[in-house]
């Protein structure tokens, strides 16, 4: 082990309240909500309490020598080597990014993606790319709804991709538009009420079909004229809600007396690909698009408090459409928070939101089959202090492949049973983060478990349903994906500035301050809270995605590796990149982990990060690239040889504006433009 000199520590705490994130980020993709007071005032039991003091110098040190040698990268060359430890899931892979051969790229400041030597990346869409068949081409000054509502929308943020039936080298890919950044997009003179037309028709989804270009690895966007399956789904699209919440009483608005239909989701954030071929997207940041700054109906008091219903809606889209004002259609918001599923291969087909799967701010949802058949979702609610839930349906997942078949998996995210987690820490005399925990159930689509609170109070009002079955509030939980080689279970938690300065830490949420660095190269200094986030990893009981406990352990404690506080599953903390906010996690075939960050807190842009999970590398984080100036890394998805990452956001920084950029990534025009790329190697 190599003994290395830490930095000093100082006790200024740094001048911004929002880590690396600029201003405009927190307005237009969150609403602010740093800014508000928690919506979770839940006053939860923290079991095994303890200060992040307590850890051992072992823990850090010595890490954990837990779990069978599943991944080994041997010799010089790098070949990876996978045999699974049940056997069963095994998979092997010498070539393209799996196998891990790259040289770290270094934390940087450029207004450029950069990736390791030997590597490329192409652009597969950009914002405005023609998405759909006869969309005008993109004309930034002379922009229009119906324009918009045909090209590719803005800020995308989670890729999927969907395999097309009968066809080699071709796929559909699915990609979210989380929100829109208005000072960005538009120069100055744009009619206001335009704007926020526009802006409607930005959000959403891109569908469209790609195909394998020349090069090994490289991709395409399809021609829209070329393909049946392109489309747009955007904050108007038609939907029904789904499941044993629909109909509702709280769900009918004027505009729709049955509480089955609704126009258009919002902020989609991540997702997941089922087996059956749709796409699952969550509805994140919904609360931001409403005004609540009237007099409101007294019945909903405490269900607007608790999902941040507060204050003016951040895009004044209410003066464009009256139900987003809560004075007029008090039942509006509870019609968005959902995970929507979105059948790709049926272009024709409605986006159904899932009431079932709860109503919360979702990261996203990311489907497992259990042992027994059955399908599982996790989802993290992404808020300071909020819970991570499981999905586990009541029907089982049929695999036969015939119509029938996808008929039957098509309505498996309507009737199960909604859980939500509480982690218990054993303490840190073992020299780890680490502890038991029960999945807590809610709600079964017939029966509530949770006293006071009917079946559709839970599916509707969940955090408040939540909150009175004493879950573990935790550090932003985000993105959560299972190993398809071990079957265990990853959960980012970004950071929360709040943690140990308004409520106490636990073992699962250890930190309650962090060293942040405000500039590329400058001191890391000490500043409240966890800043830098954490990877855990969570082994369900017998291995079943539908068990009802679990172990858990933080895999990473993420920061600089200077930094005392910081865990790398136990790997030699000078051989590894540091690593800040992760907030999307993926898996390649053979079991590496890849990380992307939100709000690097240590001075550099964001970026993708690659990790092994198991075996003699088992925490050897290496970056893979970074973003441009003021994007966020989103999507990440790693399919064969292919890394495709979806650049968030380029050039949101504070002062930034269309006419005064502080990116102009991709350089394709003196503005940014946020872009889905594909990287992939060329040098073999
Ligand atoms: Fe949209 Fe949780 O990030
Ligand atoms: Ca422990
Ligand atoms: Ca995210």
């Amino acid at each position: 082990m190599t003994e290395r000199r830490l930095l000093p520590v100082l006790t200024a705490p740094p001048t911004t309240r929002h880590g690396s994130r600029s201003l405009m980020t927190c307005k237009f993709r969150c609403g602010n909500a740093c800014d508000h007071r928690e919506p979770n005032t839940s006053d939860n039991t923290h079991i095994g309490e303890i200060l992040a003091a307590a850890i051992t110098r072992r823990s850090i040190l010595q890490g954990s020598a837990a779990g069978a040698a599943t991944l080994v990268i041997t010799g010089a060359s790098g070949s990876l080597a996978a045999a699974s430890a049940t056997g069963s899931r095994s998979a092997t892979d010498t070539t393209g990014p799996a196998a891990l051969e790259f040289k770290p790229v270094r934390p940087n400041k450029r207004d450029k993606v950069t990736v390791p030597d030997g590597y490329r990346y192409d652009l597969i869409a950009r914002w405005g790319d023609p998405v759909v068949a006869g969309a005008p081409a993109f004309d930034v000054y002379n922009q229009t709804p119906k324009a918009q509502s045909m090209q590719f929308g803005y800020n995308c943020d989670y890729v999927g991709l969907v395999k097309m039936p009968g066809e080699r080298g071709k796929a559909i890919m699915a990609v979210n538009h989380e929100y829109t950044d208005e000072v960005l997009m538009f120069p100055d003179g744009y009619n206001d009420a335009l704007i926020k037309r526009i802006a409607m028709q930005a959000h959403g989804m891109s569908v469209i079909e790609i195909h394998r270009g020349r090069e090994p690895g490289s991709w395409r966007r399809t021609r829209p004229a070329n393909t049946r399956y392109n489309r747009r789904i955007t904050a108007t699209t038609p939907m029904r809600l789904t499941g044993p919440a629909a109909g509702d009483r709280r769900l009918r608005t004027s505009a729709d007396t049955t509480g089955r239909h609704v126009l258009g989701m919002l902020n989609n954030c991540a997702g997941g690909e089922t087996p059956w071929g749709t796409i699952l997207t969550g509805e994140e940041n919904f609360n931001q698009y409403f005004d609540a700054s009237g007099e409101l109906d007294s019945r909903y008091t405490e269900s607007y408090d608790r999902y941040g219903l507060t204050g003016e809606d951040s895009r004044g889209w209410s003066e464009v459409d009256e139900r987003f004002d809560l004075t007029n259609e008090p039942h509006e918001p509870f019609r968005f928070g959902y995970i929507v599923e979105v059948d790709v291969l049926n272009p024709d087909s409605t986006p159904k939101k899932r009431t079932m799967l709860g109503r919360m701010k979702h990261e996203g949802a990311t489907i497992e089959i259990s042992d027994t058949g059955r399908v599982v979702a996790y989802m993290g609610d992404d808020e300071r202090g909020d819970y991570i839930y499981k999905f586990v349906s009541r029907d089982d997942y049929d695999s036969s492949g015939t119509k029938a078949a996808r008929g039957h998996n098509l309505h498996l995210l309507n009737r199960g049973t909604l859980y939500v987690a509480r982690f218990n820490g054993d303490g840190t005399d073992d020299g780890l983060y680490d502890g038991s925990g029960v999945w807590i159930p809610l709600t079964s689509d017939t029966e509530s478990f949770v006293s006071g609170f009917s079946v559709a109070d839970v599916l509707i009002d969940t955090r408040l349903a939540a909150d009175k079955v004493n879950p573990t509030r935790m550090d932003r939980p985000e993105d959560i994906q299972a190993n398809p080689v071990t079957g265990k279970v990853y959960c980012a938690l970004t950071n929360n500035s709040d943690r140990g300065v308004e409520y106490p830490t636990d073992e699962a949420n250890p930190l309650a301050s962090s060293l942040v660095r405000e500039e590329l190269r400058g001191p890391l200094v000490t500043a409240s809270g966890n800043r830098n986030g954490y990877v855990m990893e969570i082994t369900e009981r017998h291995n079943d995605h539908a068990a009802e406990s679990f172990r858990w352990v933080l895999f990473l404690v993420c920061g600089d590796p200077e930094d005392p506080r910081t865990y790398f599953g136990g790997f030699p903390k000078d051989r590894v990149s540091p690593i800040s906010s992760p907030d999307n996690v993926a898996f390649d075939q053979v079991g590496n982990l890849w990380i992307s960050t939100d709000g690097n807190a240590l001075g550099s842009n964001d970026g993708l990060f690659a990790v092994p999970v198991e075996g003699s590398q088992r925490g050897h984080v290496r970056q893979f690239l970074t973003v441009p100036v003021g994007a966020e890394t989103c999507g990440p998805l790693i399919k064969g040889e292919t890394v495709f990452v979806a650049v968030q956001h380029p050039g949101e920084v504070d002062g930034a504006t269309f006419d005064n950029p502080a990116s102009t990534w991709p350089h394709t025009d003196p503005f940014p433009r946020p872009s889905v790329i594909c990287s992939y190697r060329f040098d073999q």
